[in-house]
């Protein structure tokens, strides 16, 4: 069922949500309103330096290669700048949110290679843990991997498919896939170094060393129907980082999925543990 802008923005308020929803438009998104003050400035830039440090080492090339063409570490970003050298790339596009927003408009704007970034930033007490994500999590995170052709493939079909996913009953199945690839996905090329590149990890100073360098981290392979069969928690330290052999892989396990079947079979079952997968 489609929820309206005004009954959404009330769920928010009553549940102490920081956006200005009652700005959205039908589609949920605002306008960015490039106002940011000094203090935000230099909170954008604490954040970037100190998580730049990590990425340096730590992030998947492609990533990397988004950052330096979209050049986001400077100052906080113009959402239509960056839009205009995303479309170049791959044909995405951001526009402005109030922080998050319902599912079928977030898979809406997905299938239209348009991703939705929270026009608010963190406090500078709050850089090592938020809450709600905010810019920094959906920028630093999300976006620079929209420009590795493949993934940015996965995610438009991600948002096209979520939908029907959702009308079998397989909201958890669908989302669980989102969360280990977008969210907290590793890859490991043949012959090449264990590297990040969900956005889960990329905002995050301490889970994205353990994910990636850590003994007592658990890493498995990349298996599609596993992934969406694997159980996760949203405030600790993932039990289970799913390690994709490419950005390929991904998108041609998504597209070849039967997801009908795979719900159908799997919906009521007692998720897989993370811990044993
Ligand atoms: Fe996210």
């Amino acid at each position: 069922m489609e929820i309206s802008v005004q009954d959404y923005a009330r769920e928010c308020a009553e549940q102490g949500l920081r956006g200005d929803y009652l700005a959205c438009r039908s589609d949920f998104t605002v306008e960015q309103s490039y106002d940011y003050d000094d203090a935000q400035q230099r909170v954008w830039r604490l954040l970037c330096d100190r998580q730049t440090e990590l990425t340096q080492r730590l992030a998947h090339k492609s990533y990397l290669d988004g950052v330096e063409a979209l050049g986001l570490l400077e100052r906080i970003p113009d959402f239509d700048e960056v839009s205009d050298k995303l479309r170049a790339r791959t044909g995405w596009e951001l526009v402005a949110v109030p922080g998050l927003i319902p599912a079928q408009p977030f898979f809406d704007h997905l299938a239209n290679r348009r991703f939705p970034v929270t026009n608010w930033l963190r406090h500078e007490d709050e850089l090592d843990y938020i809450v709600e994500p905010d810019m920094f999590h959906d920028f630093f995170g999300h976006v620079p991997i929209l420009t590795q052709p493949q993934f940015a493939d996965f995610m438009q079909m991600y948002g096209a498919r979520a939908g029907d996913a959702i009308a079998l009953g397989g909201d958890e199945m669908i989302t669980r896939l989102y969360w280990y690839t977008s969210e907290f996905g590793l890859i490991q090329e043949p012959g090449g170094p264990m590297k990040a590149f969900g956005a889960g990890l990329m905002s995050s100073y301490s889970e994205l060393k353990f994910a990636v360098e850590s003994a007592d981290a658990h890493r498995v392979p990349f298996d599609i129907e596993t992934v969406m069969r694997t159980g996760y928690e949203i405030d600790k330290f993932q039990r289970a980082y799913f390690v994709l052999p490419s950005f390929e892989a991904l998108s041609e396990a998504f597209s070849a999925l039967d997801l009908e079947a795979l719900v159908k079979r799997w919906k009521d079952a007692e998720p897989l543990d993370p811990a044993t997968v």
